[in-house]
């Protein structure tokens, strides 16, 4: 599984990251982290396969002092093993808005109200190929 992980960066209210990628054939999971370092995140996105509850689904989630806030899950995933995809990530100041390769939007609650991140990392079972801030 792959990882790439930036520090000092400066996502602001406004900007987006585009990220292609292709999951790999036997893929579990991947995950794209936003905040300001390993154990701050204000977006934790999170496609999953084989969930043990729920099968294909997307898990978002905040971190706080390394510790996880309440999960909000989407049973719909239209992320496919063994397929490329495109994400739009947005970050829109009180929420996060994720476009997924279906066009369906995912939100998540920019609930530790971070204005600026500063860390991304995206790492699991995909490889990367196209990572863009604009
Ligand atoms: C945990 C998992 C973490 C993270 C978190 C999100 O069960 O181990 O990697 O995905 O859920 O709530």
């Amino acid at each position: 599984s792959m990882k790439l992980e930036l520090n000092n960066v400066e996502l602001k209210a406004g900007d987006q990251l585009k990220i292609k990628g292709l999951i790999h054939h036997d893929a579990d999971r991947f995950q794209i982290d936003l905040g300001c370092d390993a154990e701050d995140l204000a977006l934790h996105f999170n496609p999953r396969f084989h969930d043990d509850t729920d099968g294909a689904v997307v898990v978002c989630n905040s971190k706080t002092d390394g510790c996880w806030g309440d999960e909000k899950r989407e049973i719909h995933n239209p992320l496919h093993r063994g397929a490329d995809f495109k994400i739009v990530l947005k970050h829109a100041g009180d929420m996060f808005e994720v476009e997924l390769p279906d066009g369906q939007e995912v939100q998540f609650q920019n609930r530790v109200g971070m204005d600026v991140i500063s860390y991304i990392r995206i790492t699991g079972d995909l490889k990367l190929t196209s990572f863009k801030i604009c």
